[in-house]
């Protein structure tokens, strides 16, 4: 029989780092709340898509996902327990205003997310809020949704809202996670809610998305006067599939949208010419004073790190002519995705030379493997743990080459409801058994445990 243990002991130890370094878990509100119909929440752009045949792998939903919204004392005992002194979530908008255009927000909303504030609180966990981890109100998407202008204003709104509500107990407040998806799986790929596919909408969504974070910023500081404002960027470091100048044009082209079409406005530097220029006609409306709202200074920048990527030439491939490859000599999870601490080294490094931030965290991190539950009941996850130990590893090395980063907040704390992959993926450093709602804390999170208890 297999026993889980949290070895190999791990060789650095949480002293090792600054004081005060944030080490957290983050969850996302449809990944993990289900209780969909209820409390007046109203519908989401992503359970209209889960709706549509095809969108989604299994067929699945966010419904019930884990039945967080119930049990989410249970779950934040879960986090303590490991050890966090810190915890990332983000507040389901439709539950605050569920067609999005309401004046006042619905009280059972709010309640549900003071609830977990208090008891984030109580618990020694420092609450940090994303105020859009993709549902938006499907009344908005009604109106056009991102690609209308008119839902900066809502989201503008609804923070005022969430800030007045929670600003006396909540410090840290993140706007938008990962734009780049929210745009581009979103609206041009497609394989995210709202699931269109046009490049010129892509872009407009994307600058509507980060004109309403530039908003947001001294909306958040109206209301909420301590408040600490930051934005959670998907990152890539970038190489070219091969040596070849092609792919090399191809790797700067890609980048500038994939990274610098967020990093390069939000500094204060406007949207790179090239990518304006090669999308001609459907560059999106910039009206005066837009990029100076973008680039409100924030206090932070959060990056959510998962993989490098290797861009090729690909003439006629979308506007970019550029096309991302699959690494087939690397080291890769269950998803595909590289696996490259040294990648997170080389990322960080290159934000803080270009960019000056400020202070910088790791919003996001984790890896997706298919679990098995063991005869003994036990996960174990050891390729999942060897993934957490390598990439803490790996933010020690960048801390120690002068990169100010005050946290790590692992992806994710459950299993949950993997977007356009159904459940049919696991992150979590605690196994959900969906049919039971049983939880398990994998090998994974015994070694965070550990970890972050000394041990
Ligand atoms: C990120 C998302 C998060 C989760 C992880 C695996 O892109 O922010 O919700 O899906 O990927």
């Amino acid at each position: 029989m297999t026993i889980a243990t949290a070895d190999p002991a791990p060789s650095l130890m949480r002293h090792e780092f600054p004081a005060g370094f944030r080490w957290g878990c983050a969850t996302s509100a449809y990944q993990i709340e289900g209780a969909t119909a209820i409390d007046g929440r109203g519908e989401s752009i992503w359970d209209r898509f889960c709706a549509q045949p095809g969108r989604i792998r299994d067929g699945s939903s966010g419904a019930v996902a884990c039945d967080h919204y119930h049990r989410w004392r249970a779950d934040l005992k879960l986090a303590a327990d490991l050890g966090l002194n810190a915890y990332r979530f983000s507040i389901a908008w439709p539950r605050l205003f569920p067609s999005g255009r309401e004046r006042a927000p619905n009280a059972k909303g709010l309640d549900f997310y003071s609830r977990l504030v208090d008891g984030l609180l109580e618990r020694g966990l420092e609450p940090w809020v994303t105020l859009y981890h993709w549902d938006l109100p499907q009344g908005l998407q009604d109106g056009g949704g991102w690609a209308a202008r008119d839902t900066v204003a809502a989201f503008a709104h609804y923070v005022d809202a969430a800030a007045r509500a929670l600003g006396d107990r909540v410090r840290h407040w993140i706007t938008h996670n990962e734009p780049w998806c929210t745009a581009f799986l979103g609206h041009y790929e497609g394989v995210h809610a709202p699931g269109i596919r046009d490049w010129g909408t892509a872009l407009r969504a994307c600058h509507h998305v980060l004109l309403s974070h530039g908003l947001a910023v001294p909306a958040i500081r109206a209301a909420a006067r301590t408040a600490r404002v930051g934005i959670a960027l998907s990152l890539h470091p970038l190489e070219p599939a091969t040596p070849r100048a092609a792919d090399r044009h191809a790797t700067h082209r890609y980048d500038r949208l994939r990274n610098c079409w967020f990093l390069d406005p939000l500094y204060g530097r406007g949207y790179p010419a090239d990518v304006w220029e090669l999308s001609g006609s459907e560059v999106p409306e910039v009206r005066s004073g837009d990029l100076g709202a973008i680039a409100a200074p924030t206090d932070f920048l959060g990056i959510n790190y998962y993989f490098p990527e290797s861009v090729g030439n690909a003439p006629g491939h979308g506007p970019l002519s550029a096309r991302v490859l699959t690494p087939h000599d690397r080291e890769i999870t269950d998803l595909g995705w590289e696996v490259s601490p040294s990648g997170m080294v080389a990322l960080l490094e290159r934000v803080e030379r270009d960019y000056r931030p400020g202070e910088l965290y790791i919003t996001e991190n984790g890896s997706s493997y298919h679990d098995l539950v063991d005869s003994d009941g036990a996960v174990h996850d050891v390729k999942r743990r060897d993934y957490l130990i390598r990439h803490v590893g790996a933010l020690h090395e960048a801390i120690a080459r002068g990169i100010p980063v005050g946290g790590y907040f692992a992806w994710t704390l459950l299993d949950n409801f993997e977007w356009a992959e159904g459940y049919t993926h696991r992150f979590g450093l605690h196994y959900v058994d969906f049919a039971t709602q049983r939880r398990r804390t994998k090998l994974s999170g015994a070694w965070y445990r550990a970890f972050l208890n000394g041990g």
